[in-house]
């Protein structure tokens, strides 16, 4: 049995149901009110006791089995749910390697050590009069008492050896403290200035600064970050060094405390700084984090992705309006680090965003504050910022517009020049083709003159190609994203075929009447795809259950994240029939497409191959060639039918 069988069979859902809510027995099942949105009327709450489910069938409209619920309840992942319930049922996952189990006891113990830290440095804040300064900035700067014991900020005193004796007094060793990060030590004696030249010395690496303590997604100590109290002081943010915990581009700064209101609002704010973290959180705002001064990278957004896809980016304007390329949140300050670091303009947000298929935004400060400030000075205004932030094609046009002259040709061309292989690069159609309109309205001039060379009928292709667009964009993507954006595709369609199934008779009709195959898994490329297209169809071709419950009830549980995630994208159906309709369809062609032309493409060039290599054409590959040319044609022309159809804005 596996260890999740063996969980299952070991956890009763109606005891850990009833941990949270009252359920009362109705027939074979039990019912309750949903713990999940607020209800006190209908007990819209099902635990199936026999299947080990459970369905909300009020407005969540949401269920699954013991792990699902502790997912929602927790708002943590699969992995850790399983964490959880695995150790309630008493049941050992894949026992560990002595390695690991030893590296698990020393992180413990590093574990502990940086508990006690935080405590020190609390104790020095709180309670002694070196830390009465530090204790007043705080509180000057407008954060509460409940707030700083919530974060743990403390007060690092101005000595050289105050965390060190203490903790040697508890019985700590040097080299735990140098393991923790907690100490620096220098070797040799090149040193000079006014440290004493010794061989080696070894001395607090927080020295009159404010702490704040770094914990990860699980809450658990990892490092710290350290702030200056005297502006004189250099740099003005000392973190921990890298340690065997602390790894600042895997962690984010406020996730332990923001993930559960990450996953309930299904939205994560990232801002810069670990003061506009707590400043927010105090105020109300607990879906903000931060990375810790680095750029961010894709660690931190898939980490991310485990709560939301939904995920808005706070640039401060200095950032936003760097207008060639949009840079990120700060880039590498002076002080830091590693060359690894992601790219982080609008091209590798994109990027990120179709590789992690999250919906990333970005907003922009008023000039001058950060969010910090702003919150403290009208929380509904911070309210209004991240409500107003744009996806960030949207976001990239309207900076680069702005306070410029949109008469002047050049700037136009300019302006298209930087937006269009953006918007080539977005993988859903349906957006690229608002993007467009977006671009054609604010550079006031004819759409056609931006249009898709994708879309174009083949003949028309090559006239109709932006002039604007630079000589170096790629002509077709890189495998890896294109393999990512057809991915991206067909989580689309299925996303929505999943709610409405019975577009696939309507999708069929049409593809036949352009001689082109029936939708089938072909038209899917990954496995866990295939898998619930095929639940779909099986969902059409029986009448005992309503479609989409069918295809939740039919998933294995390795597919219920996958299956979530894809009804979380098609959560907001058009309620227009033949919108979602068009989507589809146009979605779908676009998959087909962009397969075919990768195949021609193969083709044309193992033929021109064995040309030059003065082999006789290969027959065969010629007949592929012309079938392949044909569904080209047939797919172009399926494509354009919707000009006509309904072409009417
Ligand atoms: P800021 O300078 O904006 O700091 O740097 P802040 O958080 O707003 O702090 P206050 O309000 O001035 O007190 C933003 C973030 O960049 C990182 C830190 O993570 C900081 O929170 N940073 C900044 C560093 O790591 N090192 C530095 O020297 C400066
Ligand atoms: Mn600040």
């Amino acid at each position: 049995m596996s260890s999740i069988d063996e969980i299952k069979s070991r956890i009763d859902i109606v005891d850990l149901v009833s941990e949270t809510v009252t359920l009362r027995r109705s027939g074979k099942n039990y019912t309750g009110f949903c713990p999940f949105h607020a209800n006190t009327r209908t007990p819209a709450f099902v635990v199936f006791s026999e299947s080990g489910t459970w369905r909300c069938f009020g407005q969540c409209n949401e269920g699954g089995d013991i792990f699902r619920f502790v997912m929602k309840k927790e708002g943590c992942d699969f992995s850790e749910a399983l964490r959880i319930l695995a150790e309630k049922a008493g049941v050992q996952l894949k026992p560990p390697t002595p390695q690991e189990q030893e590296a698990a006891e020393e992180h413990e113990h590093l574990r502990a050590l940086l508990e006690e830290a935080v405590v020190y440095y609390r104790h020095q804040l709180t309670s002694t009069p070196a830390g009465q300064q530090a204790l007043a900035y705080l509180q000057g700067r407008g954060l509460d008492d409940a707030t700083l014991e919530a974060f743990g900020l403390g007060y690092a005193p101005n000595a050289w050896d105050g965390a060190l004796k203490h903790f040697k007094s508890k019985g700590y060793s040097e080299h735990d403290l140098i393991d923790a990060g907690l100490v620096t030590v220098r070797e040799g004696t090149e040193g000079g200035g006014s440290e004493p030249a010794q061989a080696r010395r070894i001395y607090d690496r927080f020295r009159h600064r404010i702490t704040i303590p770094i914990r990860d997604e699980r809450g658990r100590m990892t490092g710290f970050g350290a702030r200056i109290l005297n502006p004189e002081d250099v740099p003005k943010f000392l973190n921990s060094p890298q340690t065997a915990l602390f790894d600042k581009g895997h962690l984010l700064y406020g996730l332990d405390r923001a993930r559960k209101s990450i996953r309930t609002l299904d939205q994560a704010v990232i801002v810069e700084g670990y003061l506009d973290v707590i400043a927010l959180h105090q105020a109300g705002f607990t879906n903000a984090v931060s990375p810790m001064g680095t750029a961010l990278t894709e660690h931190q957004l898939r980490l991310l992705k485990r709560f939301t896809r939904r995920i808005i980016l706070a640039l401060d304007p200095d950032a936003a309006g760097d207008k060639a390329t949009l840079r990120g949140l700060q880039v590498a300050r002076q002080a830091m680090d590693r060359q690894e670091e992601a790219v982080f303009d609008a091209r590798g947000l994109l990027g990120y965003e179709s590789r992690l298929q999250a919906d990333i935004r970005v907003t922009t400060l008023p000039r001058g504050m950060d969010p910090d400030d702003v919150v403290k000075r009208d929380p509904a205004e911070w309210q209004r910022i991240v409500e107003n932030a744009r996806p960030v094609v949207i976001h990239v046009m309207e900076t680069l517009a702005m306070g410029q002259d949109m008469e002047d040709p050049k700037i136009k061309s300019e302006i298209a020049a930087q937006v269009l292989p953006l918007i080539g690069e977005v993988p859903n159609p349906v957006e690229r083709d608002t993007y467009r309109q977006r671009l054609a309205r604010l550079l006031r001039v004819d759409e056609r003159a931006l249009l898709d060379p994708a879309q174009a009928r083949p003949g028309r292709a090559a006239r109709s190609r932006p002039a604007a667009r630079p000589r170096s964009a790629p002509q077709a993507l890189p495998s890896a994203s294109a393999a990512s954006a057809r991915m991206a595709l067909e989580g689309h369609c299925l996303g929505v075929l999943m709610r409405r199934p019975d577009i696939v008779y309507r999708l069929d009709r049409k593809l036949q009447q352009f001689g082109l195959a029936r939708l089938s898994t072909n038209d899917f490329e990954h496995t866990e795809f295939q898998a619930i297209y095929e639940l779909i169809q099986e969902s059409l071709a029986q009448d005992v259950a309503e479609p989409l419950n069918f295809v939740l009830s039919g998933l294995s549980l390795e597919l219920m994240e996958m299956a979530d995630s894809l009804l979380k994208r098609s959560e907001k159906l058009d309620p227009n029939d033949d919108k979602v309709f068009e989507d589809v369809r146009r979605t779908l062609l676009d998959v087909r497409l962009r397969e075919v032309r990768r195949l021609v493409e193969h083709i044309r060039y193992s033929m021109e191959e064995s040309q030059q290599q003065g082999q006789p054409p290969d027959v065969e590959q010629m007949q592929v060639m012309q079938q392949y040319s044909r569904v080209l044609l047939q797919l172009y022309l399926a494509l354009e039918d919707k000009n006509t159809e309904t072409q009417n804005n």
